[in-house]
C-alpha cells in the first residue's frame, strides 16, 4: 500500500514518547527500533538496518524479506524441492462437493469479530501474543469435536519464535504416506503503517485466518483422514517481512520433509464495488504447476471464476516456500488492483464498508477444502 512517508513522519510527531531521543519502543511491545536486522530489498544484496528503517522502508512501498534468522533458506532449495505430479483433473468431486456443503459464514463471522477487536496483532505486541493464544484455542475447540480415531491422527503444536507471538501449526498425520505433506496457510499478525497504531488486520489476514479455520472445521466434522500429512499453518510476522514462514519453511527443509504443495490465503473477503466477484490466483513468485491446479479447483468448486493476477514482488508467505524450494501457491479476494486499500490502516475493519463479503469469503474455504482433500487424499 502506497503511504506518504510525510504522513508517517506527522504520525511520529505527534506522539510525544517519539520526540524523546530516548525513544525506542511503547508499553506492551517488544519492539527495538534501534534493533538491527539483515534485510534483503528486491532483487538487491542483504544490507543491515534498523527497525526503524524496515517500517520507513515499508511505508515507502519497498518490498522485502527479513532474512537475520534464515539467511541459508535458499541455500536448501536444490534438494528440498519434491518431483511431484498435480493432477490432471479433481478426482474426488463428490467428497469435496459433500464437505463444501456443510461451511456456513457463521463461524467465520463471529472469530472474526473477536480476531478483528484486539487492538493490533503486530508480532512484537502483547496483543499480538494474546490474539495468537485465543486463536490456539479455537483450533483445540475444533480438535475436541473430532471423532476419538481422528483426534489420535491430530497434532497441534505452537512454532516458537524470538519475538513472542508464535506460528501454529496444526497436523493431520496421512493414513498411507505420512511423509508427504500438503499445507493450507494464512498469516496470524496485522500491522498498522506505523506498528504502534491500532491495525484490526480485518480483511488482511484475518480473513484467511479465519477462512481455513472454517475449512478445518468442516474437515473435521466430516472425520477427514487423509492419505498424506495435511497441515494448517497459521503465521506470525508475515507483516515483519514473512519471518514466521521462512522460519518454518527453514525447519522443514533441513529436516527434508517432504512438503508436495502449500498454497496461502492472504485476504479473501473484500469485493470492490462494481466489479464482478472473482478468486485471485497469483501467477508471479509460485509454482506454475500447482496454480494451474488451483485453477481447475476453482473452475469445479468455486461459484465464482478466477482471475489471474500479479502481486509483482514476493508479496506473502507462499515466497518463503517457494525461496526454500517448495511448490507453492496464492490465491487472494480479487485481482492486485481490486483487492482491499485499508489495509495496514485502522480501517482494515469488517464493517467499514459492504464490501467486506462473508460470502466471498467463504469461497475460499471451498478452495482450502478441495485443495485438502484432492491433494491429501481420502481412502
Ligand atoms: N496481504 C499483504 C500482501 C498483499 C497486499 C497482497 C495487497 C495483495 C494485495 C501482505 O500482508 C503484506 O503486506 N505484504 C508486504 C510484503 C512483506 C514481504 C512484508 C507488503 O505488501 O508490503
Ligand atoms: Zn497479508
Amino acid at each position: 500500500m502506497k503511504f506518504a512517508l510525510t504522513a508517517l513522519a506527522a504520525v511520529a510527531a505527534a506522539s510525544p514518547i517519539f520526540e524523546q531521543e530516548t525513544f525506542n519502543s511503547e508499553p506492551g511491545f517488544s519492539l527495538d527500533l534501534n534493533a538491527q536486522r539483515l534485510v534483503q530489498l528486491e532483487g538487491q544484496p542483504p544490507v543491515w538496518m534498523t527497525e526503524l528503517d524496515k517500517i520507513k522502508a515499508k511505508a515507502q512501498n519497498i518490498k522485502f524479506f527479513d532474512i537475520t534468522d534464515t539467511q541459508d533458506l535458499e541455500s536448501f532449495a536444490a534438494t528440498s524441492h519434491v518431483k511431484f505430479e498435480f493432477p490432471a483433473t479433481p478426482t474426488a468431486t463428490d467428497k469435496v462437493t459433500s464437505v463444501i456443503k456443510t461451511l456456513s459464514t457463521k463461524g467465520p463471522r463471529a472469530n472474526l469479530e473477536k480476531f478483528s477487536s484486539f487492538r493490533t496483532r503486530y508480532y512484537r505486541s502483547d496483543t499480538g501474543k494474546d490474539s495468537q493464544q485465543w486463536l490456539l484455542s479455537k483450533i483445540q475447540d475444533i480438535t475436541k469435536s473430532a471423532s476419538s480415531s481422528l483426534k489420535e491422527l491430530v497434532n497441534l503444536s505452537e512454532f516458537s519464535h524470538s519475538w513472542g507471538q508464535n506460528s501454529i501449526i496444526l497436523s493431520i498425520n496421512g493414513s498411507t504416506t505420512p511423509d508427504e505433506v500438503v499445507i493450507v496457510s494464512a498469516h496470524q499478525d496485522s500491522t498498522n503503517m506505523w506498528p504502534f497504531l491500532p491495525a484490526p488486520g480485518a480483511d488482511d489476514d484475518g480473513s484467511g485466518t479465519v477462512t481455513i479455520l472454517e475449512a478445518y472445521r468442516a474437515l473435521v466434522a466430516a472425520d477427514f483422514k487423509p492419505e498424506r500429512t495435511v497441515q494448517f499453518h497459521w503465521y506470525s510476522a508475515e507483516e515483519g517481512g514473512l519471518l514466521g514462514s521462512q522460519a518454518v519453511a527453514k525447519e522443514y527443509a533441513a529436516r527434508s520433509v517432504k512438503v508436495v504443495a502449500m498454497n496461502q490465503f492472504d485476504m479473501t473477503a473484500w469485493v470492490k464495488k462494481g466489479t464482478r466477484e472473482e478468486a485471485g490466483i497469483i501467477t508471479d513468485f509460485v509454482n506454475e504447476d500447482l496454480t494451474a491446479f488451483n485453477k481447475k479447483l476453482v473452475d469445479t468448486y468455486l461459484d465464482i471464476p478466477y482471475v489471474e493476477t500479479k502481486c509483482g514482488y514476493a508479496c506473502s508467505d507462499h515466497a518463503s516456500w517457494g525461496k526454500a524450494g517448495y511448490a507453492s501457491g496464492f490465491t487472494i479476494e480479487s485481482s492486485f488492483e481490486n483487492s482491499n486499500h485499508y489495509i495496514h490502516s485502522a480501517n482494515d475493519r469488517i464493517d467499514i464498508s459492504e464490501e467486506f463479503s462473508f460470502t466471498h469469503m467463504l469461497e475460499f474455504s471451498k478452495l482450502a477444502v478441495a485443495f485438502a482433500i484432492e491433494l491429501g487424499g481420502w481412502a
